[in-house]
């Protein structure tokens, strides 16, 4: 039988003869690894009288380290070897021109989101945030769109398989649940003003409608909030936004969670009211939804609807950014074509 003095002998020769990093883990698996030689000679403490065994066990576990510290010893050397192989094989030419940088941009929604925020900001509004995943009670039962309504089909819902604390889980299909929460939240620190821009989805999609797009809610709660106030805000906002003098016009339109409720539609800023194909020859295009928060709403969210009224909005800030920079289909923001985005780069407003 080879003593153990031998053994450790052959094997830090074939370490220190390993030539690279794999002929070296070859090594470790034949002397240290599950079945390696070393590690066998474990398996013989069983077979000897109890008194010797402790001082042969001690006398393994010390050949175990010295091989085991050879290895590591070996691999810091085959490691550095390769480093140096490496840089030799690949030369620097300091004297290539750079590559210059690119100066990134913000994506043109984002513009016209940081924007809006601003303007509101300006006038005391604060800005609030709501989940993309929401659930059947935000989106809809707590804003007066009870289930079977048919103002559900207004939506194309995409919902999901799960429930959020018993409720279906779904992906907003505006930024409204938002007022909802905003409402609970506050209800005993009113007056409340707040914005909230974000993700909304919809089972949509042509020049002027995609199934992912963005909207910025806004709700304005206060003792005589009136239809005015909303009106003037509205046309003040336009104006602001756009930087000039704006036809805006109110249709009468439904909403469950308003009364009364109207669309706002301000001159199509592609043909300048003549007509075309992006306002679907008419002259304008929406821009938003609004009206005077419905009782029910506040009611569900405990807050005093004889007291308090409130108005509501809610718009669509990928249409106001495509009125604003003129482009003409709304696809073209969400196919990250580096030419359209480009044309974008460095503004901020
Ligand atoms: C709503 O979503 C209501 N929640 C708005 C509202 C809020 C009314 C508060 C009253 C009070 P509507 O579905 O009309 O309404 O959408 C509002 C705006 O989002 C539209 O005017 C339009 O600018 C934009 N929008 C709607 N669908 C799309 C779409 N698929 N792609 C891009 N923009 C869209
Ligand atoms: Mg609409």
């Amino acid at each position: 039988m080879v003593s153990l003095t031998e053994l450790t002998g052959r094997a830090l020769a074939d370490i220190s003869a390993s030539a690279d990093i794999a002929r070296l883990e070859e090594a470790r698996v034949h002397w240290l690894g599950k079945k390696g030689l070393i590690t066998e000679q474990l398996k013989s403490l069983g077979a000897m009288p109890a008194e010797q065994r402790k001082e042969a066990g001690a006398r393994i576990n010390e050949a175990k380290e010295a091989v085991q510290a050879a290895i590591d010893a070996r691999r810091t050397v085959l490691e550095a070897e390769e480093i140096s192989r490496k840089l030799a094989q690949g030369r620097i030419d300091i004297t290539l021109d750079g590559r210059g940088e690119v100066p990134g941009g913000l994506h043109p929604v984002t513009r016209a989101r940081l924007r809006i925020e601003r303007l509101f900001r300006e006038v005391g509004f604060e800005v609030a945030e709501g989940p993309e995943i929401e659930d059947d009670f935000h989106n809809f039962s707590a804003l007066n769109v009870p289930a079977n309504h048919p103002a559900r089909a207004m939506h194309d819902t995409f919902y999901l398989e799960h429930e959020v604390e018993g409720e279906r889980a779904l992906l907003r299909t505006h930024t409204s649940p938002v007022q909802i929460r905003a409402l609970r939240a506050a209800r005993d620190n009113l007056p409340l003003a707040v914005i909230a821009p974000g993700r909304v989805y919809r089972m949509d999609s042509d020049a002027t409608h995609t199934p992912m797009f963005h909207q910025v809610e806004g709700l304005l709660v206060d003792e005589g909030v009136s239809f005015a106030n909303l009106k003037a805000i509205l046309h003040g906002f336009m104006e602001a936004f756009f930087e000039r003098d704006l036809s805006m016009r109110l249709r009468p339109s439904y909403f469950p969670f308003t009364e009364p409720s109207a669309e706002v539609d301000i001159t199509c800023v592609a043909c300048g009211g003549s007509g075309c194909r992006l306002c679907k020859h008419t002259g304008w295009i929406e821009v938003l939804g609004c009206g005077m928060v419905h009782p029910n709403v506040l009611t569900a969210c405990e807050v005093d609807s004889e007291r308090y009224t409130a108005y509501a909005f809610g718009m669509g800030i990928d249409r106001l950014a495509m009125l604003r920079y003129g482009v003409t289909d709304l696809r073209l923001f969400f196919e990250n074509d580096l030419r359209f985005l480009r044309q974008f780069r460095g503004g901020w407003s």
